[in-house]
């Protein structure tokens, strides 16, 4: 056991809301995830936060676009995020907002303490102003010909072709991307954040932060460059909080995007009440802050992060941990290939375990960019914890349910095997702790190996044919159960939802990772039920398929239809749009939001999964009449085939509405 727990504090990048979760935004927060999961499993003190980033220039416009405030949008997008990451079993102590009163409350806090030591300075700046749309445009939002290289329709900020990076205004005839219009100069003052004086701060942090030599790399990198001081401001309209003592100038979203962190730990201090708020954030205590990252956005979390907290009396981060960028089948993820998955699609389809073991048994400790191989993801999970690991246990189980009375043997006929799987607890945990976790999982499959091994070795299938082998049968199996029960603790940071299963199998309550040092002897067990399946092909040509046909990001949700394609009246005659009559609705086990239904549409009986469960109690269904699409080609999910679609309005949660048909309508009747 531990002497004291350390205490931990680990964040993941906030996610902006105008886009959907994806596959790539999962490297993130399962690689975090799992660390998190590890920590606590150690016996640590560990607590995980997030938040979602609801700021800026491109959310606004996003709201905007879609008809609704940016509040709106936050809230709904945030909870499509939270609902994912409950079902990827992505565990949050807590996950909040930047547009929260915590949120707003701490970045005056800190902009003020700033202001005091005379770190912030204003300067009238000029910039690119959109005279239709009233606005001043971000970089992103002028195009216009390189001055370098004079490559027409290039961004704001750098060329694409020669990599010449400049300011919007040194553009050939720019044009705005909102209004088309070409932009004009105008004036404005800023405020500035003197990050130029904090270079020999800077350096002092990162020689004690245990930072990644690619990130101290990159820091260098900017330090030869020169540290510029930064524009933490931005003109009306914009969405974020406002400065204090001025009409219509607001914070710049990275300014208050990180104390998004703090201000989701205020949080929960607040809700919990029995943490202490400056024991983490102020400098001088032993508490450790570390944040896991993308690589895209390690200037800001490694520059102005560590120094707006230095400057304004907050402790900085222990560390900061960045990884690479997700890719799939070797290239940037594409909607035409069908390879920009959202974390949706895959669940509509996969279980979680698959990916979260997927991804661990790619991940480094470096920025280095990952691959989500779909040909190398369904051979790695079958081979791996289907045919490896749960192996393991279906060939053992069966005997000790049906011939022991379900009870293990009193001792292992092989201590010494035993004893060499809790002599890797170390090596693995110290994979684990670098973020070494592809390491890690080689061990642990490795050790799978010599466990099948084991009971190849002995064919416990044959011995329980002749009469006096029986007991070693259950000897044999208790060992083999054993061996599985430890790399299921090993892989609980991983797999958390499958090691629970197999944790209930064996009848134990909780838990710990140095429970791998004692085997469970003599106890009780349950049945055994298969804890994963295969992989098949065709659900992983599903995603692919459902992902050339989703919309990206966010608009897969949007309520706005007025930039939707129209269809012919040929192609709406192709929905077989009936009645149906509900006929049985239950919650479907292990999903969070789907009912299964079983539909009658006039004497033919169908079977449809409906994404209703947190608007509807199933009893209050059964015979209520829908309207139901009855020729959608079926649709294998994880938790069975859908055979047609359910049709509802509404944005979700509670507010999701059956369309059903006045009175006098039956089963069967076309809708017309
Ligand atoms: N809102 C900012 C982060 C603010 S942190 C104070 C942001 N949001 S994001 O939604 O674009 O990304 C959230 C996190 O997911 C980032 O750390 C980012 O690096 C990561 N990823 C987003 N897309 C990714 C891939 N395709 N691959 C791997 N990680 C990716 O950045
Ligand atoms: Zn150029």
């Amino acid at each position: 056991m531990l002497d004291k727990p350390r205490k931990l504090l680990v964040t993941s990048g906030l996610p902006y809301v105008n886009g959907s979760p994806h596959m790539g935004h999962l490297v993130e927060y399962l690689q975090s995830d799992i660390w998190v999961r590890f920590q606590k499993l150690r016996g640590q003190d560990c607590i995980y936060v997030c938040a979602s980033d609801a700021h800026g220039t491109p959310i606004m416009l996003k709201a905007r676009e879609q008809g609704v405030s940016p509040e709106e949008l936050t809230a709904r997008v945030t909870r499509e995020f939270v609902d994912v990451f409950d079902e990827f079993d992505i565990e949050f102590d807590n996950f909040h907002t930047t547009h929260s009163p915590e949120n707003e409350a701490l970045t005056i806090e800190m902009f003020e303490a700033l202001r005091s030591t005379g770190d912030i300075y204003t300067k009238t700046i000029e910039q690119a102003f959109d005279e239709k749309e009233g606005m001043f445009l971000p970089d992103r939002f002028v195009r216009g010909t390189c001055p370098r290289c004079k490559t027409e329709d290039q961004y704001g900020d750098a060329c694409e072709n020669c990599g010449a990076t400049y300011a919007p205004t040194d553009l050939i005839d720019p044009v705005s991307v909102l209004s088309g219009s070409a932009p004009v100069k105008r004036e404005s003052e800023h405020y500035f954040f003197r990050l130029s004086e904090y270079e020999d701060r800077l350096r002092t942090w990162m020689r004690e932060a245990t930072l990644d030599k690619n990130i101290l790399a990159k820091l260098e990198e900017w330090f030869e460059a020169g540290l510029q001081d930064w524009d933490i401001s931005r003109d009306a309209p914009y969405f974020g909080f406002r400065i204090p003592g001025t009409e219509d100038k607001y914070f710049y979203v990275w300014l208050d995007a990180p104390i998004g962190y703090v201000s989701s730990f205020k949080n929960l201090c607040d809700r919990r009440g029995d943490l202490d708020f400056d024991e983490y954030w102020r400098p001088g205590h032993d508490t450790e802050v570390f944040h896991f990252i993308g690589k895209d956005i390690m200037y800001f979390h490694t520059l102005f992060w560590p120094a707006v907290l230095q400057g304004a009396g907050f402790r900085t981060p222990t560390s900061v941990f960045a990884h690479g960028f997700l890719t799939v089948n070797g290239q940037k993820m594409s909607k035409s290939r069908g390879t920009f998955i959202n974390a949706r699609t895959y669940l509509d389809n996969l279980h979680p375990a698959y990916l979260r073991y997927y991804y661990a048994a790619k991940l480094g400790p470096t920025i280095e960019d990952i691959d989500l191989n779909l040909d190398d993801f369904v051979a790695r999970v079958n081979s791996d914890l289907v045919g490896k690991l749960i192996n393991i246990a279906s060939r053992c189980a069966g005997f000790i349910n049906k011939r022991f009375d379900n009870v293990l043997g009193d001792s292992l006929p092989e201590p010494g095997l035993f004893a060499e799987f809790a002599a890797a607890a170390d090596a693995i945990a110290n994979h684990y702790e670098a973020r070494e976790y592809s390491k890690a999982m080689r061990l642990i499959m490795a050790l799978a190996d010599q466990a099948n091994r084991y009971i190849d070795d002995n064919k416990p299938w044959v011995m329980i044919k002749t009469q006096d082998k029986v007991d070693e049968v259950q000897a044999v199996c208790t060992q083999g159960l054993n061996l599985f029960r430890s790399l299921m603790i090993y892989l609980a940071p991983v797999i958390p939802s499958v090691a629970a299963d197999a944790r209930a199998f064996f009848g134990e309550a909780e838990w710990a990772w140095s429970n791998v040092k004692d085997p469970l002897l003599g106890a009780h067990i349950e049945k055994f039920r298969p804890l994963l399946t295969r992989v098949e092909t065709a659900q992983v040509e599903n995603i692919v398929e459902q992902s050339k046909h989703s919309k990206e990001g966010s608009e897969a949700v949007t309520e706005d239809e007025s930039d939707t394609p129209t269809i012919s009246i040929d192609d709406f005659a192709k929905v077989d749009m009936r009645v149906a009559r509900i006929e049985k609705a239950e919650a479907v086990e292990g999903a969070d939001k789907l009912l299964a239904l079983t539909l009658d549409l006039g004497g033919a009986e169908r079977n449809v999964f409906a994404g209703i469960k947190s608007a509807y109690e199933p009893a209050s269904l059964v015979g209520r009449h829908v309207i139901v699409v009855a020729n959608l080609a079926p649709r294998k999910m994880r938790f069975g085939v859908s055979e047609g679609m359910v049709l509802a309005a509404g944005p979700g949660g509670e507010d999701i509405f059956l369309l059903s048909p006045d009175d006098g309508a039956e089963a069967g009747m076309r809708v017309k």
